[in-house]
């Protein structure tokens, strides 16, 4: 039987599959025909990983953690005091937070909503949303391979669409769309993080995952997609609401004293979905981060509006720093498109 090397499963349905032995070889083939010919560089081993939600350090190094060729989870000295100290990646009815991190975490967009509001609050949510987040675990004969989409212009004629959609989990970013660009992003999307500000209609199979700053964020979702008295009876926001899942703000404060060493005021969006993934994913491949070549930051699907635009109350440069590095030790494969 001749297979070609296309996206299994580009309907974004089937997040981590069982396959057979030979069928994952024949992918792994494919992924690195691909990668060659997409990069024109040849020689990325295949990268991979840390881990998933639930070892919380470095296992023993002789385990065998995933079905990968490495896994992120693969000790390295460089890493373990990162990874030792993970939260849980999503609130839920079994998971809540303590007054400290709830405290750390009002301080990043003002709002004065007090703890117990904000208990209620996810209460009320936890009526309408699923009360556990839906988490593929990681196994010894699973591999889990996750693209994380950011932005940038880089994409932009990168013709990395079917790379993309190779991937069993994708993760796609506040207003990032992939209609009208297939060819560049793919057309498969898992995971489309958000917040209210850069809110996107999602179709009913995509997890909307939320990123919330504040008390109000989490009532915006709920006002979102509940449908809405008037006019028309319809929710605000497109998406399935069985689907949703909400970052933990002890995995925000995570990464930003962890990773992050506490620089900046708070992660960037790219930077918390990067690291997310390094927890959810044996494998991770990073596209459409950073500046192109004339160090533009520009969107890719927005012409360049603004020369030079900075990047805010995020600690970008060390945010870079980190992902290089994570690049150096093999963790994470780069995708730069040029
Ligand atoms: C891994 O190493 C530990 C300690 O050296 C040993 O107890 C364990 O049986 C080993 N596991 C495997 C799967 O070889
Ligand atoms: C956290 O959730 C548990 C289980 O639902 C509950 O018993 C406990 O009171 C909650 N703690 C706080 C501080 O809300
Ligand atoms: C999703 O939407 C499609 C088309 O709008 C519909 O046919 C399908 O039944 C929906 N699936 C779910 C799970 O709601
Ligand atoms: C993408 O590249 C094409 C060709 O270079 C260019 O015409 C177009 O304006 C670019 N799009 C954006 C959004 O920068």
């Amino acid at each position: 039987m001749r297979r070609q090397c296309v996206p299994l499963a580009a309907t974004g349905t089937e997040l981590i599959s069982e396959r057979p032995a030979a069928e994952m070889l024949h992918r792994k083939l494919c992924v690195r025909l691909l990668l060659i010919y997409f990069t024109a560089v040849g020689i990325f081993m295949t990268s991979s990983w840390f881990f998933s939600s639930y070892p919380r350090s470095f296992p023993p190094q002789n385990a065998s953690l995933c079905a990968c060729d490495k896994c992120i989870m693969d000790f390295e000295p460089g890493l373990s005091g990162l990874f030792n100290k993970t939260p849980e990646l999503f609130l839920s009815t079994k998971n809540n937070i303590s007054e400290k991190i709830f405290n750390w975490w009002r301080r990043l967009q003002p709002e004065w909503r007090s703890f117990s509001a904000y208990q209620t609050t996810v209460k009320k949510v936890f009526q309408i949303f699923p009360p556990s987040p839906q988490l593929t675990e990681p196994s010894p004969d699973r591999c889990r391979t996750c693209a994380v989409v950011g932005n940038s212009g880089i994409l932009n004629g990168s013709h990395y669409g079917p790379l993309i959609d190779f991937h069993d989990i994708v993760i796609r970013m506040n207003r990032g769309p992939t209609k009208g660009y297939e060819r560049d992003v793919g057309t498969k999307t898992t995971h489309h993080v958000m917040y209210p500000h850069s809110s996107f209609n999602l179709d009913n199979i995509t997890r909307l995952v939320l990123f919330p700053y504040k008390t109000s964020d989490l009532e915006w979702l709920i006002k979102s997609l509940t449908p809405r008295e008037k006019p028309d009876n319809k929710p605000g926001l497109e998406a399935n609401k069985d689907l949703v899942m909400i970052l933990n703000p002890a995995f925000m404060r995570y990464v930003h004293h962890v990773w992050l060493k506490k620089k900046g005021m708070y992660p960037s969006t790219g930077f918390l979905t990067l690291i997310l993934s390094l927890h959810m994913c044996d494998e991770v491949d990073v596209f459409g981060f950073g500046a192109d070549r004339s160090g533009n930051w520009n969107h890719y699907f927005e012409p360049l509006a603004v020369e030079e635009l900075k990047t805010g109350n995020h600690p970008g440069n060390d945010e870079y720093k980190i992902i290089q590095r994570l690049q150096r030790l093999k963790k994470i494969r780069f995708l730069r498109g040029w």
